[in-house]
């Protein structure tokens, strides 16, 4: 593993870079470098769709354009992040070798079209990558001025064709010991006679076969395969690059969670996680927009828990949200900053310059149709050039959480797939964004980690709606928990296991009964407009959505049912199991239950809050504040000491004051 800022020990901050759809403007090419030295650039992504122009026929490579980029970049001190092709097929190749298109759930094999559309099995498609890829590395792995490679993009998609159905049956065989028994146990197959026989009478489930929602196990493994299929891919295209150039650093840049490939099984093949970020700002709820921006931020930290980078952002707006709004005056600095105060050590944007055509030619860019270097969006883009050259001291620091939260892909498809509770939604995503809202408000950083992730060193784990819980898991909990650490879990907790089998002898499976000190025996769903409440000491909090009817062993009941059938039976328990402690909250409560169980435990284990107005946070990186304004109103945020604005040098003592959206980066003041 290379570690990624030894070859450039800065913020990055530039753009996706695409001069292939200027080859015929001289004089656009040769203004955009001065351009982006005037925007406070130092790094162009480039090659990201270059395939037609660098193999324009088969075995054909044309390298001098792209030599001419990275040239005329690093005469402006710019670097390069270079990527590999493979996002998007040149024409030739999918005439001349169908079978690296798709075929699609229905079963058609798609025509060309699109890009990500390329069968991650097919050996042609493989051969073809690999062999642009190896020409890439020859002739740049050297260069100076390439920092990092970006390999492939935002991977994607899946494909059903006889390759990749063959490959499936070949991973399933290796992962049931090529045991069908073993296979139709894990997927209680004989429910409706599917008892396989022979693999291959096994399919992915497709549109005209197996819904998603019927055999839960194959629809689990399917996802599963598909992120192998994905990552092996990925792998090849790594391997390619390393065995020529094994000093320059890979990444491969991520997409908004939750997606269907699960990036914890991408993140020890790449030196650096990097994702690509569009959040819907100045949608009506500004703050659950913000939350879920610093959620996933925080999601991809965690992948190494390292600095990430943020590989793409509009500078502007995007143009496939369905409204796609402008970034009001201090949203570029807010949102882009607050990337930076949740681990990334770069602001890149996509991208540099409007194309004339094609679907993206109205999606934000730093240079627009006007073709000037100058406007509102080109002096936004310019100030943070010139920001994150101030804040050069924050680059390359860590995050140190005490919270973490457990928020789990094939937890979400096993729960979003399971037929039952609430069938619309189950709220997975909303629902863990609600927990961490109590963190977020109180300037609590709080690491988002995955199951099979270790747990110690955490003092309070957080698991909302861990339905599906491998054995493993289990064990983990309760070590963590027996060796003094705390947890909260939620109804539906460890109903399944890996492959979508109930737990036998009563819910959450296993040892957490005696974890909790509980079974949870029943679960009521209510309709929309059906409410209950929950008695906690003198106070009532309303519950929505679901209710589950939990006989308690050990556990106290902190607060009980207000209403309905099982009104007085126990909604909140704790238990004290070993020497750590277990939190059961069996409804879903509408947010004030959730919070105020929170602030209590935060203060009992005394991890560091602050006292922020609704719709601020601070965010921190090693000892630096990140002190956000997400109102379109300014605010005045107490600081618990002195300190001084990294940007201006101004001093603050005891408190803030912040413009509408506005963000300050601060020191503690020895
Ligand atoms: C993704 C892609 C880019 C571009 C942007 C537009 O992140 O990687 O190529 O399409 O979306 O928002
Ligand atoms: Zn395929």
């Amino acid at each position: 593993m290379k570690e990624f800022g030894t070859l450039y020990p800065h913020f990055l901050h530039g753009a996706d870079y695409n001069p292939d759809q200027w080859l015929s403007y001289p004089e656009v090419l040769e203004q955009d470098p001065r351009m982006m030295a005037q925007a406070h650039c130092n790094c162009m992504s480039v090659g990201i769709f270059s395939w037609a122009v660098l193999e324009p026929e088969e075995g054909v490579y044309r390298f001098e354009e792209l030599d001419r980029t990275i040239k005329r970049l690093s005469a402006r001190g710019i670097k390069t992040i270079l990527a590999t092709p493979s996002g998007a097929r040149p024409r030739w190749l999918a005439e001349r070798y169908p079978e690296v298109l798709r075929v699609n759930k229905a079963g058609l094999r798609q025509h060309y079209s699109d890009r990500h559309n390329h069968c991650f099995t097919s050996p042609i498609y493989r051969e073809k990558t690999v062999a642009i890829d190896r020409q890439l590395a020859l002739r740049y792995g050297k260069d100076p001025n390439v920092i990092l490679w970006h390999i492939s993009n935002e991977y994607s998609g899946e494909c059903h064709c006889q390759l990749c159905q063959e490959a499936f049956r070949q991973w399933l065989k290796k992962k049931y010991d090529n045991d069908l028994d073993k296979l139709n146990h894990a997927w209680w197959s004989a429910f409706w006679s599917h008892t396989v026989t022979d693999w291959a009478q096994i399919h992915p489930p497709m549109q005209t076969g197996e819904p998603d929602h019927i055999m839960t196990g194959l629809y689990l493994d399917w996802r599963s395969f598909v992120t192998h299929q994905t990552v092996d891919f990925m792998k090849m295209e790594i391997d390619t690059i390393r065995e020529v150039c094994p000093n320059v650093p890979v990444t491969t840049n991520m997409m908004w969670t939750p997606q269907q490939i699960d990036y914890h099984d991408f993140k020890d093949y790449i030196d650096v996680v990097s994702w690509d970020a569009y959040p819907s700002w100045h949608e009506k709820d500004q703050i659950r927009c913000a939350v879920d921006a610093a959620f996933n931020h925080n999601y991809f930290r965690c992948l190494k828990h390292k600095p990430f980078l943020l590989m793409e952002s509009t500078p502007s707006n995007t143009n496939w949200h369905a409204v796609n709004k402008l970034k009001r005056p201090g949203m570029h600095r807010l949102a882009s900053l607050q990337a930076v105060a949740h681990g990334s050590d770069s602001v890149q944007y996509f991208q540099w310059r409007k194309g004339r055509g094609g679907s993206e030619k109205f999606h934000g860019a730093v240079i627009d149709h006007n073709g000037k270097a100058s406007g509102r969006v080109f002096e936004d883009v310019r100030q943070m050039g010139i920001s994150l050259e101030k804040l050069d001291q924050v680059c390359g620091t860590s995050t140190h959480a005490k919270v973490a939260i457990v928020y789990d892909l094939k937890n979400h498809w096993a729960l979003s797939n399971a037929s039952g509770f609430i069938n619309e939604d189950k709220q997975y995503v909303k629902t863990c964004l609600q927990h961490y809202k109590s963190f977020w408000k109180r300037g609590v950083d709080v690491d988002v980690i995955s199951v099979g992730e270790p747990l110690e060193g955490y003092d309070l784990v957080i698991m909302p709606m861990l339905y599906s819980l491998p054995q493993e898991q289990i064990e983990r909990i309760e070590q963590y928990v027996a060796q003094g650490g705390t947890v909260v879990a939620t109804y539906t907790t460890g109903y399944v296991n890996e492959t979508d089998l109930c737990y036998l002898g009563g819910f959450p499976g296993q040892k957490l009964k005696d974890v909790f000190g509980l079974t949870a025996d029943e679960i009521d769903s209510l309709y929309p407009e059906e409410q209950n409440t929950v008695l906690w000491g003198e106070e009532s909090y309303t519950v929505v959505d679901y209710c589950e009817l939990v006989t308690p062993t050990t556990a106290q009941v902190l607060g009980t049912y207000g209403a309905d059938f099982y009104k007085g039976m126990p909604a909140l328990l704790k238990n004290n199991y070993k020497t750590g402690e277990a939190y059961y909250i069996a409804c879903r409560d509408t947010g004030a239950l959730t919070d105020r169980l929170y602030a209590q435990l935060l203060q009992e284990r005394k991890i560091k809050t602050y006292a922020l107005p609704e719709g601020a946070t601070i965010t921190s990186r090693a000892q630096y504040l990140f002190v956000q304004n997400y109102n379109d109103h300014p605010i005045t945020v107490p600081l618990p000491a002195t300190y001084r604005d990294l940007e201006t040098g101004a001093l603050y003592k005891g408190a803030i004051a912040l413009e509408a959206l506005g963000v300050a980066v601060l020191c503690p003041e020895a």
